[in-house]
């Protein structure tokens, strides 16, 4: 028999090519968490993969500055710690860094994190899903993606820190890290989580949240609030717990 492997839409994701990475600020996802921030008026947010701080860290932060008789705790989790100093300086400059509690880690525990097998065959021979995309050129994936979140030096499990922080009920959680991660980060949460809390899941046309939005179509759980195939495509639903 001969084996028919999907086939996958390959980004420029790659530090040459930041706009790939992160969201613009006129970006359709921008400005959607924005408004979310502003209607549901958050006192806990999660956010993971920070990156350089001006895209969706940004847009929580325009939509909590828009809130000025609130006080949220908003923690934004990033493991590089290049970036993770390019983004302090950047929130700064922004004025932001009073809205925001920028963490650098990783947000699973090591444990979870995926081998280098598991890597080559969710991103390159058994993808979750036909014709959604995926970063890096093939002979170069499964490194990329395993250096990504190969940090030893940092703390680990920083989504469970501010998990329990908050007694498991943020009230907004965004989830846009690894490409090879994002289902492992999507359902880590989940089992956690003891209230109401809408998700924000970027990448949904892309190995990071193809299965997330799945698995949220198909769980009573959740009503999906707004789906787009806006750039890699991205997804807001709310979730409230059985
Ligand atoms: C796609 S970028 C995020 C883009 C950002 N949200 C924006 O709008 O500009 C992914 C970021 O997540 C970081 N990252 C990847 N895996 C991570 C993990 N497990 N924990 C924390 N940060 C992670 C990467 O270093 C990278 O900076």
């Amino acid at each position: 028999m001969i084996e028919v492997r999907k086939r996958l839409k390959v980004t420029a994701s790659d530090a040459t090519h930041p706009t790939a990475m992160q969201v613009g600020e006129e970006s359709e996802f921008a400005r959607s968490i924005e408004q979310l921030v502003r209607l549901v008026r958050p006192l806990t947010i999660i956010e993971t993969g920070t990156y350089l701080g001006v895209g969706t860290t940004s847009a929580i932060c325009r939509g909590l500055a828009a809130l000025p008789q609130i006080r949220c705790e908003f923690h934004t989790i990033e493991v590089n710690p290049r970036h993770y100093t390019a983004a302090l300086v950047n929130l700064a400059e922004r004025g932001y860094l009073r809205l925001v509690n920028p963490l650098n880690g990783l947000s699973l525990p090591r444990s979870l994190l995926p081998s280098r097998e598991a890597i080559r065959r969710y991103t390159v021979d058994e993808p979750p899903g036909e014709d959604i995309f995926v970063d890096f050129p093939e002979e170069s994936r499964v490194d990329i993606y395993f250096r990504e979140t190969e940090h030893a030096d940092c703390p680990d499990d920083l989504l469970d820190i501010c998990l329990r922080s908050c007694g498991c009920r943020p009230d907004l959680l965004l989830l846009d890290s690894a490409g090879h991660i994002g289902f492992i980060e999507f359902r880590h949460v989940l089992d956690k989580l003891r209230g109401q809390c809408f998700f924000a899941l970027d990448d949904t046309m892309h190995v990071k949240h193809h299965e997330s939005l799945v698995f949220i179509r198909r769980d009573p759980r959740f009503t999906i609030l707004r789906e787009s195939a806006d750039k890699f495509g991205y997804c807001i639903a709310k979730f409230t717990p059985a």
